[in-house]
């Protein structure tokens, strides 16, 4: 490996995981989540995406072990989501997917079809079982509409 490609390339820590949010969430709800993000992500090297759609939040976090982790126990704690699942926690010698990105939000419109390719991932019982729990309510709710 040339040197400048050694020094561009670092070991990333990323983490995504799933949750439910705790009650409805409005534009106005997810900006404030966003603008702390923004706020607090730069200063400790921290980059992503946040995925939201029909009630369920998929966020992937990358940057130095640490301040993932940590960031990570923060952002678990939060009373605006439960059923926190962690899907992927990883070291890799690689550059950042986001190297831009702050926090973006996503919307997605359909969000079953990524719970259910993370329910069929999932290798951990209780993890499937919250993803499950996760897919049946989010059908009962949009049988409801
Ligand atoms: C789904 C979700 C994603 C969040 N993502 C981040 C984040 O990427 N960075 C961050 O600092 N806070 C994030 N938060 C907010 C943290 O849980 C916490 O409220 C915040 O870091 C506290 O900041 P404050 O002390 O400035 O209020 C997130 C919260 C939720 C519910």
């Amino acid at each position: 490996m040339q040197n400048d490609e050694a020094q561009q390339t670092q070991s990333i820590h990323h983490i995504v995981y799933c949750s439910q949010a705790s009650h409805h969430m409005d534009k106005v709800a997810l900006e404030k989540i966003i603008a702390t993000a923004k706020h607090h992500n730069p200063r400790f090297g921290i980059t992503g995406l946040l995925v939201f759609g029909s009630g369920i939040f998929f966020q992937w976090l990358e940057g130095p072990r640490d301040n993932v982790t940590s960031l990570f126990k923060i952002i678990s704690a939060d009373h605006r989501h439960t059923d926190v699942v962690l899907l992927t926690k990883e070291d890799e010698y690689r550059e950042r997917l986001f190297p831009n990105w702050d926090m973006e939000l996503v919307e997605a419109e359909d969000i079953s079809v990524v719970l259910e390719d993370a329910m069929h991932e999932a290798s951990d019982p209780k993890q499937k079982s919250t993803l499950s729990n996760m897919l049946q309510e989010l059908k009962k709710r949009s049988l409801g509409n």
